[in-house]
């Protein structure tokens, strides 16, 4: 199958539209190699019919979150950048855990957007149950999100190869796993318990708008496939959902710099952490 320039634009802006995710032209091998996948799929031979479909015959949006299934880089595992999740864990959770103890305000809120197969939230229980001194006594929810479908079955399924797990520290993989059969590895229960998972596309303007009073947002290698326009409208979202003093991370490739300058900027052990 062809790809001619002019359909992998139109294709793009629709994508970039509805997900913020943005294509450069250097992308189009990627971007075609999906999509005659899931062309074939569909039943679909000439790319002009597949674009009218998805834009005129496809109102509720089902045959493009099919093709996104597909399109979404989806790369993560368990105790992804650990020196950034140690500044979390030994400054950033201390702090918050100790300001809200002293509020009498025993709940903690955590965003993990772009969840994709479930490492990074529950990494992130892990570490609260490590990390929080009486954890019986503090209310935990941790919301996760992503756009793809696929990903959150993964991901509510909780279980795992061997290079998810390659950098969980070998207590914890001993105490927070258990292995169903040789080469898995299935998240234990009470850190599965903390992580709801939900399909929400962060470019939708009416994904997550009522929520609110979160301590932490972890947005960490999603916005990397946003320009800076699409950036600035999901950071402006995190912003607005976060409690005053609460803390949003970022991968280590992205930075808020360009894009927002009402988060302080904390310098914390050669990383950077913004916070409301
Ligand atoms: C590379 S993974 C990062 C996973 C994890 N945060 C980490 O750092 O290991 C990026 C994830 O962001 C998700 N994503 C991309 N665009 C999104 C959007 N508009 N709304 C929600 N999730 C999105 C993708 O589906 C993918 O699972």
């Amino acid at each position: 199958m062809e790809l001619p320039l002019e359909y992998f634009i139109k294709l793009r802006n629709l994508i970039y539209e509805r997900t913020g995710i943005s294509y450069e032209e250097n992308k189009i091998y990627y971007v075609k190699k999906r999509l005659h996948q899931r062309m074939e799929m569909a039943g679909f031979d000439r790319v002009e019919d597949y674009i009218r479909h998805l834009k005129i015959f496809d109102p509720q949006g089902r045959e493009f979150q099919q093709l996104m299934n597909l399109l979404t880089v989806n790369e993560t595992y368990f105790f992804r950048e650990f020196s950034q999740l140690q500044v979390f864990a030994e400054y950033c959770l201390q702090e918050v855990i100790k300001h809200k103890a002293e509020a009498n305000n025993r709940t903690l809120k955590i965003l993990c957007a772009g969840c994709s197969t479930g490492e990074e939230p529950y990494t992130l229980g892990i570490i609260l149950r490590e990390m929080i001194e009486h954890f019986s006594s503090w209310e935990v929810f941790i919301k996760a999100i992503d756009i793809d479908e696929n990903v959150l079955v993964a991901a509510r399924k909780g279980v795992y190869d061997q290079r998810s797990v390659k950098d969980v520290p070998p207590s914890y993989l001993q105490r927070y796993f258990t292995s169903p059969s040789k080469g898995e590895y299935a998240i234990e229960q009470t850190i599965k318990d903390m992580v709801v998972f939900e399909h929400v596309n962060l470019m939708d303007r009416r994904a997550l708008r009522y929520e609110e009073d979160y301590d932490f947002v972890f947005c960490r290698n999603v916005l990397i496939y946003f320009d800076d326009v699409s950036r600035k409208q999901v950071v402006d979202k995190f912003y607005g959902l976060l409690r005053g003093g609460g803390y949003i991370f970022l991968g280590h490739a992205e930075s808020l710099s360009r894009i927002s300058s009402a988060f302080k900027i904390r310098r914390l052990s050669n990383h950077i952490v913004y916070q409301r």
